[in-house]
């Protein structure tokens, strides 16, 4: 049973199309890695199974556990389990991290505050994490790492049926990329399906990936096994699925 199904999908923003044909299945509990040169239509694909606004479905279909997604806002998406990790976090000034956690916990989980805060801060401990970023506000003087691990930590603690990523390694030391990989793999444990978009194959160093998929100029030009992304590392990604 697939979790994920993308059907020949065709988006566009404004009058442009951006997405051309894309159409891949995501088995439930599976890793899966979308790869492709910059302004291939990644971060596009990603916004759109979210079910961003900007992002206008004009083709295709896009089936979570058995139903047309296209049509529901984000925040139906949200409750059916869909959680997407966004390239570029937002600032947020006047907004501490752990009444963002908790709020959020209140609203999926339906936790008081009491319930949320040991939650989170057994998440925190669990994943080797800074403490006191807690009582920072959301984002705010973030380096790239730190607002990555950040967006791990919300995965994390809303443990969706879907994570999607989108390059959680851009912008990311060596050490923060490995505590990343670690929440990726223990919610890959926990039986998340996951789809990981990056345009370096070094994530993937410590992932082990079911499948992967490249994305250029917003077709799917070749899907295969995790050996593709040795390929694109040594030849570029000129040398698959031509387009
Ligand atoms: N909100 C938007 N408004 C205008 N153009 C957009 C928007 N989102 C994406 N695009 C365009 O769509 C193309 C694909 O972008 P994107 O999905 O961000 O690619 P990637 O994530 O693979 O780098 C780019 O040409 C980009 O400029
Ligand atoms: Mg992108």
């Amino acid at each position: 049973m697939f979790m994920l199904k993308v059907e020949n999908l065709h988006v566009n923003v404004g009058d442009r199309e951006i997405l051309k044909g894309v159409g891949f299945e995501l088995g439930s509990g599976e890793l899966h890695v979308v790869m492709g040169p910059n302004g291939s239509g990644k971060s596009t694909l990603a916004l759109t199974i979210a079910g961003h606004p900007r992002y206008k479905v004009i083709d295709g279909r896009i089936i979570f556990e058995g139903e047309d997604i296209a049509g529901l806002s984000p925040e139906e998406r949200v409750k059916r389990g869909i959680f997407l990790s966004f390239q570029h976090p937002v600032e947020v000034e006047g907004v501490k991290i752990i009444q963002f956690l908790q709020r959020i916990l209140k609203n999926l989980k339906g936790l008081d505050e009491v319930g949320a805060y040991d939650v989170i801060f057994n998440a925190v401990q669990e994943l080797g994490l800074d403490e006191s970023m807690l009582s920072r506000f959301l984002n705010v003087g973030f380096s790239g790492g730190e607002r990555k691990k950040l967006e791990m930590l919300q995965a994390y603690l809303v443990k969706p049926k879907l994570l999607i990523l989108d390059e959680p390694d851009s912008g990311v030391d060596v050490d923060s990329l490995k505590v990343i990989a670690g929440v990726i793999n223990k919610l890959h444990e926990e039986g998340t399906s996951i789809l990981l978009i990056t345009h370096y194959g070094r994530i993937l160093e410590h992932l082990r990936p079911n499948r992967v998929h490249v994305i250029k100029d917003g077709r799917l030009v070749t899907s295969g096994g995790p050996d593709l992304v040795k390929t694109i590392e040594e030849k570029g990604f000129a040398a698959v699925g031509a387009v």
